[in-house]
């Protein structure tokens, strides 16, 4: 077999929940570049169907599908009309997910001050926003007869950040619950499944940038202090996760289950001295 085999994405059913956020949006079009079939997953069908009409008009294969991965009911509502128009999926990648502020402990609060509905909400999108997908398409990719699952982690789970305490604790949840599914999977359904994490470091999106950035384009105290613990001394770009994705998706990792893959510019091996 060549390198080129292992690596082959040809035609692969990648079911690709989030695939309309900022990481979402590179890999997605990435992975539709190496001939995979994206069957994208949110609940804006505008924000969907958008980028499903970008893929194709580049040459890609897409399909839009409308579900809010933390309501089992619009899963369980959707899961038929995938297998009616794909049979079974070969990849699942769960990347809906994200920090809210309510769930934030800010400088001048306490642990007392902490939003319980926030704090609910925070862990219902990263980790029962995980589960529920895998619950609902889990069937899919046993029609497949071999799949793997990708979940997307953070630096935040091995190392909790201040501040983020949700957050932190539902993609440390996320880590856990891969090699849960990646031992469940590989014992009672066998080897051919496999359930892994990519874990991003500090990137600079929408969403962060003003906690990091200074509207002329300077760090903040806590960018200062990301960049300074940062080895390769910058924040990530979306493209530096796709090396890993594609290893991650494709045969070239098909002994590798239960791993969350750091892709963080030496962050989490850096222990600031
Ligand atoms: N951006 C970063 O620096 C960073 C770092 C580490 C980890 N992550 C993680 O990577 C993943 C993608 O992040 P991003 O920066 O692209 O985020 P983003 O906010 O740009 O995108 C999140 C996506 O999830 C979708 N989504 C949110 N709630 C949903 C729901 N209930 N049902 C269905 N879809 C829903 C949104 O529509 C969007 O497509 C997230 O899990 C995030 O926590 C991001």
């Amino acid at each position: 077999m060549t390198s080129r085999d292992l690596f082959d994405l040809k035609g692969t059913k990648i079911l690709f929940s989030g695939a309309t956020g900022v990481l979402g949006t590179s890999m997605a079009l990435y992975l539709a570049q190496q001939g995979a079939e994206l069957l994208l997953l949110g609940r804006t069908p505008e924000k969907v169907n958008a980028l499903r009409d970008q893929i194709i008009a580049e040459g890609g294969k897409a399909w839009g599908y409308y579900a809010d991965v933390t309501d089992e009911e619009s899963l369980a509502k959707v899961k038929p009309l995938i297998e009616s128009q794909h049979g079974s999926i070969a990849v699942l990648i769960n990347a809906a997910g994200g920090n809210m502020p309510g769930a934030v402990i800010r400088p001048e609060q306490t642990f007392l001050d902490l939003d319980s509905d926030a704090l609910r909400q925070v862990m219902d999108l990263n980790y029962l926003g995980t589960v529920f997908p895998v619950k609902a398409f889990l069937p899919l990719l046993l029609k497949n007869g071999g799949g793997t699952i990708l979940n997307i982690s953070s630096m935040a789970a091995s190392r909790p950040m201040t501040r983020v305490v949700g957050y932190a604790s539902a993609k440390a949840a996320i880590d856990n619950l891969t090699k849960w599914l990646a031992v469940e999977l590989a014992t009672k359904h066998g080897p051919s499944y496999r359930v892994n994490a990519l874990a991003p470091g500090f990137f600079l999106t929408e969403q962060n940038r003003t906690l990091l950035t200074h509207e002329d384009g300077s760090l903040t105290q806590r960018g200062t202090q990301i960049i300074s613990h940062t080895p390769m001394n910058r924040f990530g770009d979306p493209d530096d996760l796709l090396g890993a994705l594609h290893w991650l998706c494709s045969d070239a990792s098909k002994f590798v289950t239960g791993t969350t893959v750091a892709v963080d510019g030496g962050f989490s091996a850096y222990s600031g001295v």
